[in-house]
């Protein structure tokens, strides 16, 4: 039995939990900022780092507490490496390498995304995993379609060349005048409103595997702003009333706006699926918890599709314990000196190794 307290502070959420044998969650705490960064209408990275810093210690002795244990029944500690912010991944490793010096614990570094993908990992199932598995990973950072092709074997498909999927909901909704974050403020306003009422684009579509969400924005910015030439919003800020088109319907807007994203990232998810012969269709990262997304790739897919549970969609550090225990079992180890790696990009576990030699 392998026990592993994971710490995760890439971007606006301060996680630890223990997971023992990477899938079985002993406890699974998570501080949230978003009430400190709605004001802001998105992450201010000083103010997250900031509290990352006052929230750590507490939700780390949560963790503990709550999984019914002690640092001593602790066998390595996984933490959150990049990508994400700077300023916020510097307060989660740093406190992952005062304890494992402190214990004498092995420390593994984990890459966000990896920990997206072993959200799956957390998943109650009755059959084995099979690969070739195909995973899209949607998040308020990242759009990627990762081929796995066997435990920390990753061939990265595509990804977006702007935009993430949820940075595209999240400037949509400041369009809308809608709370942050703007995915699930766009989710339960589109429910009232019409998918078909406006065309939006569908950028690189049949085309390779990459994503841009960028020109769907504007295309959004183009169908509220009024007709004359009003004053624009500025960078940072919401489009106020009065700068919006009085006669736009925001429920028909936000259902369009998601169908176009919904349409290309199932296309090409799915497409990516049959051209790798994947025996299953994986969802992971704060976007996967969109319904219109599930029942879409669901709907479309040829092989069975899995998401993780809500709370393990958003960030956690459940997953990151998760990927962080399979590291483990490959000898993966870091040491005092590992640095945070806010651009890692996601590579299979053994190029890691190669590269840290
Ligand atoms: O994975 P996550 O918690 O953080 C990052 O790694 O970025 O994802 C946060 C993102 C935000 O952009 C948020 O708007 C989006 O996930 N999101 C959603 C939904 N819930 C969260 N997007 C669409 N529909 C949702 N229900
Ligand atoms: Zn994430």
């Amino acid at each position: 039995m392998t026990t592993i307290l994971g710490i995760e502070s890439s971007c606006d959420e301060t996680g630890a939990a223990v997971v023992v044998d990477g899938h079985t969650i002993l406890s699974n705490v998570v501080a949230s900022q978003i009430d400190l960064h709605a004001q802001y209408g998105g992450v201010f990275p000083e103010v997250a780092s900031r509290a990352h810093i006052e929230a750590i210690s507490a939700v780390v002795r949560q963790a503990l507490d709550d999984a019914g244990v002690t640092l001593g029944d602790i066998d390595a500690v996984a933490v959150t490496r990049g990508p994400g912010l700077a300023g916020s991944l510097l307060v989660g490793v740093n406190y992952a390498k005062g304890l494992a010096l402190g214990r004498g614990l092995p420390l593994v570094g984990v890459n966000h995304l990896e920990g997206h993908v072993y959200s799956l990992w957390l998943v109650e199932r009755d059959t084995p995993i099979v690969f070739p598995v195909v995973c899209l990973i949607v998040s308020g950072g990242h759009s990627e379609i990762v081929l796995i092709t066997g435990h920390g074997e990753y061939t990265v498909l595509g990804s977006t060349i702007d935009d993430a999927a949820g940075e595209a909901y999240d400037k949509v909704a400041r369009l809308l005048g809608l709370p942050y974050p703007g995915g699930p403020a766009i989710e339960r306003t589109a429910r009232d409103g019409s998918a078909t009422a406006y065309h939006f684009p569908r950028a690189l579509s049949g085309d390779g595997y990459n994503f841009s969400f960028s020109g769907l924005k504007t295309a959004v910015l183009r169908a509220v702003q009024p007709p004359h030439e009003g004053p624009r919003p500025a960078k940072g800020e919401g489009m106020t009333s009065s700068q919006r088109r009085d006669d736009i319907n925001v429920p028909d807007v936000a259902a369009s706006f998601q169908a176009a994203v919904v349409d290309v990232l199932v296309d090409k998810t799915v497409r990516a699926a049959q051209e790798h012969g994947a025996t299953e269709l994986w969802i992971a990262g704060g976007v996967s918890a969109n319904q219109a997304l599930r029942a879409a790739m669901t709907e479309r897919s040829p092989v069975p599709v899995r998401v993780p549970p809500m709370k393990l969609c958003v960030d956690n550090a459940a997953m990151i314990a998760a990927a962080g225990y399979f590291r483990y079992l490959h000898g993966y180890r870091d040491d005092q000196a590992m640095d945070i790696l806010p651009m890692w990009p996601l590579v299979s576990i053994k190029d890691a190794m190669t590269q840290a030699e």
